[in-house]
This record gives C-alpha cells, sequence and structure tokens, in this order.
C-alpha cells in the first residue's frame, strides 16, 4: 500500500501517520522530519534546509527530490510508504511520478487532511515533539502525562523553530499557492480521499481507517 497524506501545517498529518505506520508497518517518508533530523547533525543539506524551513518557505524542488530519490533508494519499501509533506509543489508531484512511474511505487491513495486555517494557530503554536523520538504532542489537545517528557520513550520535548505564528502565516501562504494545485494534480488522477480533520484526534482516526479500508 502506497499512500500519501497531505494538508495545510497542522492539519495532523504527523499525528495521522504515527498512527498509520503503528497499524500497517510501510515505509514513512516525511520530508520535514528528513529536513529536521539533517538540521540536527548539521549537514550541508541541513544547513541550506534550515535558511527555508526556519522563515516558512519551502525548501527548492530539485534539493527535495533528490534527498527524497536517495532516501528511497536506501530504504526498505518492500511493504509500501506513507508519503508526509511530499510532494507539495506541482513540479515535485511530475519529479515523483516520472520516479516510480510504471513500478510497484505508484501511489495507490492520497488522504487529503481538509481543515479550515483559522483552527491551524492554536495546534500549530502548542505543538511539543519529543526531541529523542519524533512522539507529537500539543500542550492541551494531546498532552504527555509528565510535562516536557515523553511517555513513550521518556526523552525531552521540544517546540518546532518554525512553530511561530509568524512563520505560519507564510506556511498557508506557501500552502496555498505551491501546495494546493498539488491536490488538484492527484483530484485528477482520481487518487484523492477528502478527511475531515477538524474533529478530535480519534474521531479523524476512525475516518483515516474507513478511508483505508475502502
Ligand atoms: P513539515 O514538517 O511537513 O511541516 P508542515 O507541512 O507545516 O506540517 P506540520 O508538521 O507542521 O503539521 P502536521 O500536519 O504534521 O500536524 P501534526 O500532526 O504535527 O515541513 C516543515 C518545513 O520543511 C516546511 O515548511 C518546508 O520548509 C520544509 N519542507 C518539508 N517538506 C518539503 C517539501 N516537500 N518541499 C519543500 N520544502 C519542504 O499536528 C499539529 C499539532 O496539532 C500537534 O500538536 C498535534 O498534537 C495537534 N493535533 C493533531 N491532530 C489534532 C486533532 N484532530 N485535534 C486536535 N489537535 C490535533
Ligand atoms: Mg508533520
Amino acid at each position: 500500500m502506497n499512500l500519501l497524506i497531505m494538508g495545510g501545517p497542522g492539519a495532523g498529518k504527523g499525528t495521522m501517520s504515527e498512527k498509520i505506520l503503528d497499524k500497517f508497518n510501510i515505509l514513512h517518508i516525511s520530508t520535514g522530519d528528513i529536513f529536521r533530523a539533517e538540521i540536527a547533525q548539521q549537514t550541508k543539506l541541513g544547513l541550506l534546509a534550515k535558511s527555508y524551513i526556519d522563515k516558512g518557505l519551502l525548501v527548492p524542488d530539485d534539493v527535495t527530490n533528490s534527498m527524497v530519490k536517495s532516501f528511497l533508494e536506501k530504504s526498505d519499501h518492500s511493504k509500501g510508504y506513507l508519503l508526509d509533506g511530499y510532494p507539495r509543489t506541482i513540479d515535485q508531484a511530475r519529479a515523483f511520478n516520472e520516479l516510480v512511474a510504471g513500478s510497484d511505487l505508484e501511489i495507490d491513495k492520497v488522504l487529503f487532511m481538509d481543515i479550515p486555517f483559522d483552527v491551524l494557530a492554536q495546534r500549530i503554536t502548542g505543538r511539543r515533539i519529543c526531541k529523542k523520538c519524533g512522539a507529537i504532542y500539543h500542550i492541551t489537545n494531546k498532552p504527555s502525562q509528565k510535562e516536557g517528557v515523553c511517555d513513550v520513550c521518556g526523552g525531552d520535548l521540544y517546540q518546532r523553530k518554525d512553530d511561530t505564528l509568524e512563520s505560519l502565516r507564510v506556511r498557508v501562504d506557501e500552502y496555498s499557492k505551491l501546495t494546493q494545485p498539488v491536490l488538484d494534480y492527484y483530484a485528477d488522477k482520481g487518487l484523492v480521499t477528502t478527511i475531515n480533520a477538524n474533529q478530535s484526534i480519534e474521531d479523524v482516526w476512525s475516518d483515516v481507517q474507513k478511508a483505508l479500508e475502502d
């Protein structure tokens, strides 16, 4: 099963990805997570990506496309994959299509996490992430049992540098301009299922599972 999860910043892509991966054990390809790992290791790619990510801007297509290509080449995708945050421009969608066309890596289904932009600020500013395992929390919507400590692995929780209102405005703008057309690209191929992402995490998950059973 090859999946793509799409949606604006804070729509809940990462939160649903955790659950999908738990259930189906497929390869997670989150370009945001890969960039953040590169930044933490202070690689050349990380330093370049950071100059865009901290401002809320998209990293250039050629950099992102070749990163995904090499990630796919070195990872086990025999059970399928879940793309999270890629492709998010038409150029990326075309490049990925070229990469997988005619192979068993073509996308089977696109889950579109539909949410009004006005609820995103609360989600983004309250998000906390585990430094060690990447588990996603929210100070009120999904708090950890002990403040600042991950329930799963005991790691420290941190706030993403781009989770500010200022950067969110840019991210929403980038999404509207560059990523929304990608949704139409996959809708034309008949691949998109829309999920109401403006519900509790449990209700969103229940809808995602229904969509994946079809
Ligand atoms: P990326 O990491 O992909 O960030 P994003 O798209 O902005 O999305 P987020 O990760 O912020 O949100 P999410 O939808 O995963 O929400 P989450 O589940 O965490 O990209 C970051 C940056 O990297 C980009 O801006 C760009 O610079 C660069 N980049 C990445 N990919 C790129 C690409 N392909 N091309 C170029 N550049 C790229 O949830 C958010 C919060 O809400 C959490 O606290 C969560 O607990 C809470 N929450 C989740 N669901 C619910 C719910 N149903 N109810 C209540 N609270 C909820
Ligand atoms: Mg995410």
